[in-house]
């Protein structure tokens, strides 16, 4: 259940309002927005307030500039963008505060709204100064804040955390949406529950790994982070991106869920076959290491045993996807799931193919998201999945029409991961309760 107040428990007719969005977008190398999927999922919020003539000023940060004029760091381009999903005129001012704020905030009209310039372009919204967040609510004017940036809830900076102190703060619909999902997910899951977790780095998730062995009924690491399991093991991982100083952490994890599986069905899965090659290249070949010894022949050697070296990651080759043989051992957990929870694809999903060939590195992937929509079995029972995570959800979204067929695809990385593994989200906690009186 979500205890904070939002924007249906508020009468924000008529108010000049100051709403805190994500529109951290990511660029491609011309300098396009490519992916205004967290323009979209503001647009519920702002359409709700506009329709109840509220003035609106936005308020976002986007990359980690150093200094005003890094590239990719100016909100204009997502002033654009959203104007166009709007379909109205959108203010931009070139800074969060001072005279040209103030000024634009005074003449800001009923159904009107304003895009200030990142936040982060001053020094102070990451140290959360005091000053700053007055001079932010004094300049704007504004009479209420909303907390719509589900993404950076975790960080407790000015915009998400020092502002929302000043004034009367209730959620947006994205906020409210993507906590009471996590929430629920991790509270009360339907059962079977299968969790997919990716990465490149078990350092990052080490938290949420031990969360998860706790409340999941199966447990699939993949991508880099497996690397690092593996070499735990034992087995050779060649030239592939692995933490050696977390190999004793990988064996804990190991040792917890071996421990778990002794007493109750559960299953920790590491890939049993993965795809190398000596580079992250669409013209490299490939080739599927079985890491067991017994899944695949070597079609030119058959009937005999292939050589030894055929079930070895060689020193010059790298992992990069998963193999198929886990690939479809993790859909098949999938399609017998009630609740998934996906966060890091299996492979290098960015690579793209040559023209016309599929991309080399995101068979894995695709094979696991078969079994998560229902494409082997049941398909009316598929399981409710949540996904999260910067790669996984670019991917999501690169897939036409894939998107929708997810239960939830959540706008935050850091902010979901830290809501799963039961961590305050600072950005939510400072809102008004319910209750508030
Ligand atoms: C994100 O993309 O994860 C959020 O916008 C937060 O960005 P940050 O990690 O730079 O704070």
């Amino acid at each position: 259940m979500f205890t904070k107040r939002t924007v249906r428990d508020y009468d924000v007719e008529g108010k000049k309002i100051l709403v805190c969005v994500d529109y951290n977008v990511p660029f491609d190398s011309e300098g396009n927005i490519a992916d205004d999927s967290r323009i979209h999922a503001s647009i519920d919020t702002l359409r709700y307030l506009l329709d109840r003539g509220c003035k609106l000023i936005l308020m976002s940060h986007l990359g980690r500039p150093k200094s005003r004029g890094d590239a990719n760091t100016s909100l204009l381009p997502v002033r654009d963008r959203l104007a166009d999903i709007l379909g109205i005129d959108v203010w931009f001012a070139e800074d969060c505060i001072g005279e040209k704020v103030k000024t634009l905030s005074e003449h800001l009209e009923s159904g009107h709204v304003l895009l200030l310039e990142n936040v982060r372009y001053h020094q102070e919204e990451e140290k959360n100064s005091e000053d700053f967040c007055r001079k932010i609510v004094e300049d704007t004017g504004a009479e209420l804040y909303v907390q719509e940036c589900f993404g950076t809830a975790h960080r407790a900076h000015a915009s998400t955390y020092g502002v929302p102190k000043l004034l009367p703060s209730v959620a947006g619909f994205l906020v409210e949406k993507e906590v009471a999902t996590i929430t629920r997910a991790m509270d009360q899951p339907e059962r079977p529950l299968l969790v997919i977790v990716g990465g490149a780095k078990i350092s990052d998730k080490i938290e949420i790994l031990h969360k998860f062995i706790d409340i999941a009924d199966a447990v699939a690491v993949v991508g880099a982070m497996a690397n690092t399991f593996l070499a735990a093991q034992g087995l050779a991982v060649g030239g592939s991106l692995y933490e050696q100083d977390e190999i004793e952490t990988a064996r804990d994890i190991m040792e917890k869920a071996r421990e778990k599986s002794i007493t109750q069905p559960f299953t920790f899965f590491l890939p049993k076959d993965v795809v190398v090659a000596s580079d992250v290249s669409n013209e490299a070949s490939t080739r599927i290491v079985d890491l067991t010894h017994h899944n695949w022949a070597d079609i030119s050697a058959y009937p005999k045993r292939p050589d030894q070296t055929s079930f070895e990651v060689q020193a010059d080759e790298k992992i990069l996807d998963i193999g198929p043989f886990s690939a479809a051992y993790i859909a098949g957990i999938a399609s017998q799931a009630k609740m998934a929870i996906w966060n890091g694809t299996a492979g290098v999903t960015e690579v793209k193919g040559l023209a016309g060939a599929a991309d080399p590195f995101s068979h894995g992937t695709r094979i696991i998201v078969d079994g998560l929509v229902g494409e082997r079995g049941d398909e009316a029972n598929h399981p409710f999945t949540i996904v999260g995570g910067g790669d996984t959800v670019s991917y999501v979204e690169s897939v036409a029409g894939l998107r929708e067929r997810f239960g939830h695809v959540s706008t935050g990385g850091g902010a979901s991961l830290d809501l799963m593994s039961g961590k305050d989200l600072p950005g939510v906690s400072v809102l008004w309760d319910k209750n508030h009186d």
